[in-house]
């Protein structure tokens, strides 16, 4: 059956009935639950407030665990800064399907990484992106079920900061989604990361740790680390939420540069305490988020996430 309305009405070709539509939306569902049954682990990187790292730990986390050989996905759905296409220097547009079951192949950054990111739905690079919620949730359910993932080990969701849509789709998309919780170790956004906290508290979705970017300065000259803030926020902060804490990645001009020149600095093997701080929280992350086993729930929350007795 076509069309709600009868031939005579002039919106019948394009009019479709409620029929169809909960059609359409049960195959989406269907596709979603197809694609996210080949991937173990999925992982959304949080954060309370901008410019505490978050986008720069998600590349450095997907392209850390696809180094270690492990099959990796990173979306990026921040529309309102999409930054993961500049920070990996990405080239080239998604392209039509290929293959009969309609998915879109993401981009492919190397053997064992795919990208996607709303950058792709962007004309312009620096276009203002004015999207009302629905959109974001339509544009971020596409990116589940119409793409094709494949079998992963890891998904990375780099999603806007903050509690707002994209980070409520995710959780209402996606189960047993995983949040690493980004932060710095001042105290504004110490507050405001409590709030991701308890937004994760209410919609049940599991917190695989805490990361405290930006903690002490790495000097330049003699790569000593200086206290600029207050360090060890985060870490208190994990303790009073009993949480573990995943470690402090300190700030590093190399990660800026790195990072604006599209060649990602933290997941090198670069012999400086912010890149070994960094294969720390990865190999924490990979502990508490074994590779090789489907997610279930996570093991008791607190204890030391750096080691296996956590
Ligand atoms: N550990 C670090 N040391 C130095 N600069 C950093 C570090 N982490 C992030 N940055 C820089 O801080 C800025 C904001 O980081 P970004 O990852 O874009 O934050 P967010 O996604 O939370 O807005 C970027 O210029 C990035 O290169
Ligand atoms: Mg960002
Ligand atoms: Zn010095």
């Amino acid at each position: 059956m076509s069309g709600s309305c009868s031939s005579s009405c002039p919106s019948s070709s394009t009019c479709s009935s409620k029929e169809e539509q909960q059609a359409q939306a049960a195959q989406q569902e269907n596709a979603i639950s197809r694609s996210l049954g080949k991937i173990k682990h999925k992982i959304l990187v949080m954060s309370g407030k901008g410019g505490v790292g978050k986008s720069t730990v998600s590349v450095n986390l997907a392209l850390a665990l696809a180094k270690n050989g492990h099959k990796v996905g990173l979306m990026d759905v921040d529309i309102h800064g999409p930054d993961v296409v500049r920070m990996l220097n990405l080239k080239g547009a998604l392209q039509p399907p290929a293959t009969p079951d309609g998915l879109i192949a993401p981009l492919q950054y190397n053997d064992n990484l795919k990208v996607v990111s709303l950058e792709y739905m962007m004309k312009d690079r620096d276009e203002a992106i004015i999207w009302r919620g629905p959109l974001k949730r339509e544009a971020i359910r596409q990116f589940i079920g119409d793409m094709d993932w494949g079998k992963l080990d890891y998904l990375i969701i780099d999603a806007p900061p903050g509690t707002g849509d994209e980070p409520l789709t995710v959780a209402q998309t996606i189960p047993l989604v995983k949040a690493v919780v980004v932060t710095t170790p001042q105290q504004v956004a110490l507050a405001d990361v409590r709030k991701s906290i308890n937004f994760c508290k209410a919609v049940k979705m599991e917190i695989v740790g805490v990361v405290e970017n930006m903690s002490g300065l790495i000097c330049p000259h003699c790569q000593e680390v200086v206290e600029v803030f207050k360090s060890g926020g985060g870490e208190q902060m994990a303790r009073d939420f009993d949480l573990p804490f995943l470690g402090r990645i300190p700030m590093d001009p190399q990660v800026v540069m790195a990072g604006d020149d599209g060649r990602p600095y933290l997941s090198t093997a670069a012999d400086s305490p912010a890149a070994q701080a960094f294969a720390s929280v990865v190999k924490a992350i990979e502990l508490r988020l074994p590779p090789g086993i489907p997610s279930g729930p996570l093991p008791m929350a607190g204890g030391c996430a750096s080691c296996s007795l956590g």
